[in-house]
């Protein structure tokens, strides 16, 4: 059996706006094992950003996590003091944000933000972590290291630029990653590269990663197993195959049939009809129902509960055992 690395159960982070309480995380878990590669996957808006922040615990104001645990290595995330949270931040669990040009700040040059996240968690001289840095640039596939060390964010190209940000990721070696869209913001060439480089580390540093796309494809490529995110809340969660062969949920389905040949990787989700619900106020029920198929009166009446239905094999829709959905591969 595989050991538990990172158990996230019941997550509830609300956003209190004045326009209303956003309901952007709403009762998430998901189970991360040692070593392997999580996709979290969903339409913009689902609350992959605001479940990666909720784990970190750096959810922005005016968001609060009100209810959940994060069990990391038998510690809950969430009781740890602030200081000891500082602890885990970077060095055991490293965060790979969203935006790779707001990754990176502008007014230092490459190695002096390498060399400060190196010597925040280590207790090195500047000379080793500078030492340091250039090796992990090399390990991440940046061509002439001791160069790139003395530039700054604005002299460096995307991909390069997201290199250094897992290269950062990497300085503490870290046992956990989450890669938040780690290639949307690139160029196609540059995308496979970098999905490349994550699965090589992943190979060579044994470490765990929650990979966030919005792309089945990149799921297919890369990942271990799969969580289905919709609205703020799972779908369902399996191995990959198990979600590709066999997919339990009707979102799950939908997504899948928008990527008509999985090794293209060009479609992006907006053939599924409608949009994310308003999170204010969602559908009554299961959130999904306004967009399902397969919708009947149950499913506005009630929210399904998130069900084990086998080892690590999570589903939330009232339908599933009833429902003969298409698989991937016979599409
Ligand atoms: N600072 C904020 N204030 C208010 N609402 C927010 C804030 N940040 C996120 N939200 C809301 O939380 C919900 C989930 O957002 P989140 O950023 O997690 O989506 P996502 O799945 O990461 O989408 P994308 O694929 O576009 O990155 C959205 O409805 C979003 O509008
Ligand atoms: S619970 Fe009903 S509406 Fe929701 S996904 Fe299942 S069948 Fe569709
Ligand atoms: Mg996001």
């Amino acid at each position: 059996m595989s050991e538990t690395l990172l158990s996230v159960e019941g997550l509830r982070t609300y956003f209190y706006t004045y326009a209303g309480v956003v309901k952007a995380v709403d009762g998430i878990t998901l189970q991360v094992n040692k070593g392997e590669t999580l996709g979290l996957v969903g339409e913009s808006g689902s609350g992959k950003t605001v479940t990666a922040q909720s784990i970190m615990r750096i959810v922005p104001t005016p968001g609060k996590t009100i209810e959940g645990t994060v069990k990391f290595e038998e510690r809950n995330l969430l009781r740890l003091k602030e200081s000891e949270m500082q602890h885990i931040r970077g060095k055991e669990i490293a965060y790979i944000p969203q935006d790779p040009t707001t990754t990176l700040d502008p007014v230092y040059s490459v190695g002096d933000q390498l060399v400060e996240v190196i010597m925040r968690h280590q207790p090195v001289s500047k000379r080793y972590a500078l030492a340091k840095a250039i090796e992990l640039l090399h390990s991440v596939g940046i061509a002439d290291p001791e160069i790139r060390i003395n530039q700054y964010p604005h002299e460096l190209s995307g991909g390069t630029k997201q290199r250094i940000a897992i290269a950062r990721a990497l300085s503490c070696e870290p046992i956990l990653i989450l890669a938040d869209e780690p290639t949307t913001a690139l160029d196609v060439t540059i995308q496979a590269q970098i999905l490349e480089l994550l699965k090589d580390l992943k190979q060579k540093l044994n470490v765990a990663m929650v990979l966030i796309t919005h792309d089945m494809g990149i799921v297919a490529d890369t990942c271990d197993r799969v969580t289905v995110l919709y609205a703020g809340q799972v779908c369902e969660t399996g191995t990959t195959e198990q979600v590709f062969e066999n997919p339990k949920h009707p979102y799950t389905e939908a997504l899948l049939s928008s990527v008509p040949s999985l090794a293209l990787r060009k479609e992006t989700l907006s053939v599924i009809p409608g949009s994310v619900p308003n999170l204010i106020h969602p559908p009554s029920g299961c959130r999904f129902h306004p967009r399902c198929a397969y919708s009947r009166q149950v499913c506005i009446d009630k929210d399904p509960e998130l069900e084990p239905i086998g080892e690590g094999r999570f589903v939330h829709c009232h339908r599933w055992k009833e429902l003969d959905l298409k698989s991937a591969v016979a599409s």
